[in-house]
Parts: structure tokens; sequence; C-alpha cells
């Protein structure tokens, strides 16, 4: 069923458990996420970020209902959340779009204007009911962007910012960075599990890790043992596609039909999915 990110990130919270969730490019994404959940029996998210919308033309309305269809077809708890969202335009599509959650990402901007900025969708999300995540320092690799050097000062979160953040816009999570990165195709980053404990005691809201498909299993495991509510995968699921897609191509190399390819990649994904829940929960 469709349900809200809120509830599943309450009944993650409570439990002492995380809550996975995985970014949608195509249908096939959306399918694969409801079928990795339901053979793994846990709940997830289901993401389509602002950069899967431009890649649809801006059409939010037709990628969020064709993943909205598949939550409601599914036995698994699945809920729909727009993610790093820069424009305030596309923000406030959410609501008719079907969203209940969206990541405002403001981190681009100085922390003044990123408070500002974000206490705004904050109040506009609120009206609403809907769920609203930021994030506080910069976690590197995002399209567009030269990679980051996670290890270079005043990349990190500081906790004290992060507090007086989370009190000064209202945010219902945080984004922190603790030594991940974006779009890694090797499991290689290691996390600042200190500086994770640090926030988790500073910060009163659920922490959320991006950039989580190049973070090792055992390193997620710690991550979530240590209060990491939302973990956030996308490049894993692509990794995993496009390995089959290629294998399947390499080997019948006269298809035309899509069917025939996208079959075994989506099934990469939906194994892929139901991995990273069962690592998580
Ligand atoms: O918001 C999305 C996630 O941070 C995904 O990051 O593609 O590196 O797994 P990833
Ligand atoms: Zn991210």
């Amino acid at each position: 069923p469709l349900v809200t990110t809120g509830e599943l990130i309450a009944g993650a919270s409570t439990e002492g458990r995380a809550l996975a969730a995985f970014n949608v490019i195509t249908l096939e994404h959306a399918e694969a996420i409801a079928t990795g959940a339901e053979e793994a029996g846990a709940a997830a998210v289901l993401q389509v970020s602002e950069n899967a919308v431009k890649f649809h033309g801006g059409n939010v309305l037709a990628i969020a209902a064709a993943a909205a269809a598949v939550a409601r077809a599914s036995s698994a708890p699945l809920s729909l959340h727009l993610d790093h969202v820069v424009s305030v335009e596309l923000l406030h599509s959410a609501h008719e779009a079907g969203f209940s959650s969206a990541m405002f990402d403001a981190s681009k901007m100085t922390y003044d204007e990123n408070v500002k900025a974000t206490a705004e969708a904050v109040r506009w999300g609120h009206q609403r009911g809907i769920w609203i995540e930021a994030e506080l320092g910069k976690v590197g690799g995002k399209e567009g962007e030269a990679p980051l050097d996670a290890h270079t000062p005043g990349v990190r979160t500081d906790p004290q910012e992060a507090a007086t953040y989370v009190a000064d816009t209202g945010v219902d999570a945080l984004a922190v960075a603790v030594g991940s990165s974006h779009a890694m195709t090797e499991r290689t980053a290691s996390l600042d599990h200190e500086l994770i404990a640090q926030l988790r005691d500073a910060v009163p809201v659920p922490l959320v890790l991006h950039g989580s498909s190049g973070v090792p299993d055992e390193e997620i495991r710690r991550a979530a043992a240590a209060g990491m509510v939302k973990i956030n995968v996308g490049t894993a699921l692509n990794t995993a596609f496009s390995g089959a897609v290629r294998a399947y191509l390499d080997a019948h190399p006269g298809t035309v039909d899509p069917r025939k390819y996208i079959a075994p990649g989506r099934d990469a994904m939906a194994a892929t999915v139901a991995h990273f829940l069962r690592t998580v929960g």
C-alpha cells in the first residue's frame, strides 16, 4: 500500500531500526523496489529526485503517478518522497503530485540563506502535512559537481551547528555529511562513526545518510545501530541494472525488443533492493 514517509520514519525510530529509501528514475525502478521490499518483508521509500524529474522533461506528475500506482498495488508499505529539491516551484508541486515528503536541498547556499529558505520550505510543507528533510554540511558527488574530498575540513556536519539549524528551521529530519559521497560505484566509503554518535546526541530529529551505495554493508549496519534512521540508496540500483542489461545484450546482440533486456535489469535491481533492506533492517 501507499503510506506516508512520516509514518514509516516514526515506526522505524520507535523500533530503533533504519528505513531504506531508493531512487526511482524509471517505472521499472519503482517496480523493482516494490518487488525487493515484498521479498525482504520490509517497508521502503520510493524517492524521485529533481534530476529524475528533469529526465522526464519536467513532468513530475507522470513519474509520481507511476510510482504511486506501483506502491498502491504492492503488499509492502511504500511511501513517495521528492528528493534533492532545489527548485521551490518543484517543491510546491509535491502535494499535488502525491508526495508525502520532500528533501529541500539548500546545501549550496550560505548558512544564513540555507536557514531562511529551509524554514520557509518547512512552513509550506507543514501547512500541507508534508514531512521535510534538509541537508547541512555537504555530501559530495551530486550530479554536475566535481567530486568532493570527504576529508576536507568544513565538509562534514558540525554537531552544534546541526542542533541550532534544526531548532531554527523546524525540519523533520536532517541529512548529514559523515564520510559518504554520492554516485560511488564501489563500496569503499568509510564513515565517521564517532561523528554519527555526536550528531545523534546533539540532533533531536532522525538523521539521514545519503550516498549509501558506496558504503559497505557492515558500515551501514553500524550507522543504523548508532541512530541513522533513513538510508538513501540510488547508484547501486543503476549499477545492477546496467550490468544485467549489458550482459544480456552482449549474449544476445540481435535483440530489439526492450522487454528482453529490461526484465533482467529490473530483476537485478529488485535483488539489490532486497539485499539493502536486509542489511538495514
Ligand atoms: O538521495 C539519494 C541518495 O543519496 C543516493 O546516493 O546514488 O550514491 O546511493 P547514491
Ligand atoms: Zn542524496
